[in-house]
């Protein structure tokens, strides 16, 4: 497919995962740098920005909602209830988020999220008017014996049941790319980002690549005609790096 293609029909979503970093005070410092960098005539790019919960509300005065949008870093399924350390959806409308992580191989890994709990958090998201970033990606150890497309299709498939394609984000990030500053060969993710979107089935859906993405890199990421944004967590931080990326030629 021809590039112009990707810009006429698909969003270009640029988001930054701050996982558990930046207080409130950082956050009021990292927007009074970074709004002046973001270059206001590039409207068609939505930049999202998934802060600590307890920073949300602080961002939430900060941001024109126009262009910069809020997501958390997840989501419950559950309206209230007692399920300590979660977030219910109702909690994060008040602050006018926007999206939801979920599925990132962080809380794959440390909390062991199963595919059908990503599938339940995703469709709570989208039952709520909040769009869900799915995280999906295989482990070092998948890529070499040669099982990534088969881990990748397992968890679009279990992880995607069920949801409204027209109102999804899906993160290719290969978990060995993620804060080791191996990125992942554009071509390469490009090939998997196709995959994915041929397994999902519906043309339109936003399909970002994470790990590693950084300014240096970050131009050629988004010339590839599969990838229409990415997820960034360490350059995120940093207000100039973030608005580099953002503002990718
Ligand atoms: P990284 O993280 O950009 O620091 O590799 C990406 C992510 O975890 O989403």
């Amino acid at each position: 497919m021809i590039l112009w293609i990707k810009y006429l029909v698909r969003k270009t979503v640029i988001a930054g995962n701050w996982k558990m970093h930046m207080t409130c005070a950082d956050t009021k410092k990292f927007l009074d740098q970074f709004i002046p960098l973001i270059e206001k005539n590039k409207s068609d790019r939505n930049i999202i920005i998934a802060p600590p919960y307890t920073a949300i509300s602080t961002f939430a005065e900060y941001s024109n909602f126009n262009y910069l949008n809020i997501a958390s870093q997840n989501i419950h399924w559950e309206e209230s209830g007692a399920f300590t350390a979660e977030i219910s959806p109702e909690m994060l409308l008040e602050h006018k988020v926007k999206y939801a992580i979920v599925g990132h191989s962080e809380p794959r890994k440390y909390f062991s999220e199963s595919d059908e709990q990503i599938n339940k958090r995703a469709k709570s998201a989208q039952a709520n008017g909040l769009t869900p970033i799915v995280c999906v990606g295989e482990t070092l150890e998948q890529r070499e014996r040669g099982e990534a497309e088969r881990i990748i299709s397992r968890q679009v498939e279990q992880g995607l049941e069920g949801t409204n394609p027209s109102d999804l984000i899906v993160a290719y990030e290969p978990i060995w790319a993620i804060g080791t500053g191996k990125t992942c060969e554009a071509q390469e993710a490009n090939k998997i980002c196709n995959l994915i979107r041929k397994l999902i089935g519906y043309d339109e859906v936003t399909i970002q690549y994470g790990g590693s993405v950084k300014p240096n890199n970050i131009d050629e990421i988004m010339s590839m005609n599969h990838i229409d944004g990415v997820l960034v967590g360490g350059a995120s931080l940093d207000p100039k790096s973030f608005a580099r990326i953002a503002n990718y030629k």
